[in-house]
C-alpha cells in the first residue's frame, strides 16, 4: 500500500450549472430578433429569467447578467477581459491599438499613460476652461430661439475634452466636423454591430459613403490635432504630451498608429457620452420644470447674483443630485460587455472559456428590486439618508474594476457645472417637431431634441 492510495481524496469541486436560457426565443433565430428589435425592453426583462441568463443569438450563445451584485462581481473579476462582438466592432472605429479596446499588459500601461490628466485633484486645472465653455454653451442662445441639442451639446463636449485634454484651439468649425463624423460613424458602427451583414457595408450605396467619409474624417481630424501639437514645438503639461511621450514596455516610444488610436479613443467616448448626458440634462430640465427651479435656486443660494463658478460645483448637491438621477434613468453607455478568459464561476453558474457576457446598465438602474418607484426621476433618491440603502453596484454608471471609466470626476465636474449655469440662465420648452424619444444607438440619446429657450 502505498502512501498516495491512502490519501484522503479531495473532496469534489460542486457541480456548476448552466445558466438557464431565457424565455422567448425564436426557432432558428432565437432572440437575436427581440434583441435588435426592442434592446432596453428585452435586457430589463431578462431579470425575470434569472440573475444570469443564456440568450441564443443565430448559433451564438451569450450570457446576460442581471443583477447588481454579479455585474460587479464580473467587472472586478481577472477572469474577464474587453471583448465580445460590441468591442470587435468598435474596434474599426476605435483602432486596435487605443486604452479602450486593449487588454492585459499592454491596457495597464496605457492606462497608467492617461490616468494623471484624470486625478481628482488635477480636475481644478481645467476649471477655468469648463467655466468659459458651461457660459458660452448658455449665451449662445437668443431668446426664443429654437436650439439643436444635438449639434449643441456635442459642441460643448468635443471642445471641453479637446481644450482640457489636448490643450488645442479648438474652434467651432473642427468641434463641428468631428461631432458631424461622430454622430455618422456612430449609427454606422451601430447598425453593423446589430445587423452584420459584412460585404453589404462595402457595396458604394450613398449610407456606406457617408459612412466612411465620416471615419475617413475622424481619423484626419485626430491627424491634424498631433500634427499641429507636434509643429508647434510646445509641450503643455497635457494628456497629449503624455501621448506623445510615453514609453512601450521596452522603453521605446509608442508608435504613431498607437498615439492615434489613443486619441481617438479618447476623444470619441468623451465626447459622445457627455453630449449624450447634456441632451438627456436638457430634456430633464424641460419636462420637470420644479427641478429646473430647484436647481436655479441652489445656484442663486450659492452664488448671490454673480455667474456660477467651477469652485461652486462641490455646493451644488441638488444640481449634482439631478445629473446623477438622469444619468440613472438615461444612462449614456446602456451596454457592457466581456469576455471570459478561461473557464470560470458566476453566481454558481459555469461560464465556460470564451463566453460572450453583456449586461445593461440601464436595466440595473432601472430595476425595480433595487429603486422603490424606479420610473420616477427623483433627485432627492440621492440624499445621503435614502440613498444608503441601496444595493452595492446598482448604480455604476462610470462601471468599475480595472476598466472603469477614468473619466468620472472630470465628466461629473462639467455636467453639474453646465447644468447649474443653463438652469439659472433658461427655461426651456419643446417644440413640435421635436421628439425626446430614446434613440437606442452606441450610446442612448434622445431622438431629436428641439428646445425653445425662454429666459428666466
Ligand atoms: C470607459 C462611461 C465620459 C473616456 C468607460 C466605461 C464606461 C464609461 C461605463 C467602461 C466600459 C467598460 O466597463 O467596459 C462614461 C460616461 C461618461 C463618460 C457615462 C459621461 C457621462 C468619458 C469622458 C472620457 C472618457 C469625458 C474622456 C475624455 C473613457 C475611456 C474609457 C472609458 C478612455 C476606456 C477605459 C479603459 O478601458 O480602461 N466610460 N464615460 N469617458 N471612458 Fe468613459
Amino acid at each position: 500500500m502505498t502512501l498516495e492510495s491512502v490519501k484522503p481524496e479531495a473532496p469534489e469541486a460542486p457541480q456548476l450549472r448552466n445558466p438557464p436560457l431565457a424565455g422567448g426565443g425564436i426557432p432558428g433565430l432565437g432572440h437575436g430578433w427581440k434583441l435588435a428589435r426592442d434592446p432596453l425592453g428585452f435586457l430589463a426583462q431578462l431579470r425575470d429569467h434569472g440573475d444570469i441568463v443564456r440568450l441564443k443569438l443565430g448559433p451564438k450563445t451569450m450570457y446576460a447578467v442581471t443583477t447588481p451584485a454579479l455585474t460587479g462581481e464580473l467587472a472586478l473579476s481577472p477572469d474577464y477581459e474587453i471583448g465580445g462582438p460590441l468591442w470587435e466592432s468598435l474596434e474599426g472605429l476605435l483602432g486596435k491599438h487605443g486604452v479602450a479596446t486593449a487588454n492585459g499588459p499592454t491596457h495597464r500601461r496605457q492606462r497608467r499613460t492617461i490616468q494623471p490628466a484624470f486625478r481628482l485633484d488635477i480636475i481644478p486645472e481645467y476649471g477655468p476652461i469648463m467655466e468659459e465653455e458651461a457660459r458660452a454653451f448658455a449665451a449662445r442662445w437668443q431668446p426664443g430661439e429654437i436650439i439643436d441639442c444635438t449639434s449643441e451639446s456635442f459642441r460643448v463636449a468635443v471642445r471641453i475634452a479637446a481644450r482640457c485634454l489636448l490643450r488645442g484651439h479648438y474652434m467651432d468649425e473642427r468641434a463641428e466636423r468631428l461631432s458631424i463624423a461622430l454622430t455618422t460613424v456612430f449609427r454606422g458602427m451601430y447598425r453593423r454591430m446589430v445587423i452584420p451583414a459584412g460585404p453589404l457595408y462595402r457595396l458604394p450605396l450613398p449610407a456606406n459613403r457617408k459612412f466612411d467619409r465620416a471615419l475617413a474624417d475622424l481619423h484626419l481630424l485626430v491627424d491634424e490635432i498631433v500634427a499641429e501639437r507636434r509643429a508647434s514645438g510646445q509641450k503643455p503639461d497635457d494628456l497629449l504630451t503624455a501621448l506623445l511621450e510615453a514609453k512601450d514596455d521596452n522603453g521605446d516610444p509608442i508608435t504613431e498608429q498607437e498615439i492615434h488610436d489613443q486619441v481617438v479613443a479618447i476623444l470619441t467616448p468623451g465626447s459622445e457620452t457627455i453630449a449624450s448626458t447634456i441632451m438627456w440634462l436638457l430634456q430633464v430640465l424641460t419636462e420637470h420644470p420644479e427641478h429646473a427651479a430647484k436647481v436655479c435656486a441652489e445656484v442663486e443660494s450659492v452664488t448671490g447674483d454673480r455667474t456660477v463658478a467651477f469652485d461652486d460645483v462641490r455646493k451644488l448637491s441638488h444640481t449634482n443630485n439631478v445629473v446623477v438621477e438622469a444619468m440613472r434613468l438615461r444612462p449614456a453607455v446602456w451596454i457592457l460587455t466581456r469576455r471570459a478568459v478561461t473557464e470560470t464561476e458566476l453566481g454558481g453558474y459555469r461560464i465556460p472559456a470564451g463566453a460572450d457576457i453583456v449586461y445593461s446598465p440601464y436595466a440595473i438602474q432601472r430595476d425595480p428590486r433595487s429603486y422603490a418607484e424606479h420610473l420616477e426621476f427623483d433627485p432627492d433618491r440621492w440624499l445621503p439618508e435614502r440613498s444608503k440603502d441601496l444595493p452595492k453596484y446598482a448604480m455604476r454608471p462610470f462601471s468599475l474594476g480595472n476598466r472603469k471609466c477614468p473619466s468620472d470626476h472630470f465628466s461629473m465636474a462639467q455636467l453639474t457645472l453646465i447644468t447649474a449655469t443653463v438652469a439659472a440662465k433658461w427655461r426651456f420648452e419643446q417644440v413640435s417637431e421635436s421628439s425626446d424619444a430614446t434613440r437606442v444607438g452606441i450610446t442612448l440619446r434622445p431622438h431629436r431634441l428641439l428646445l425653445k429657450a425662454i429666459p428666466r
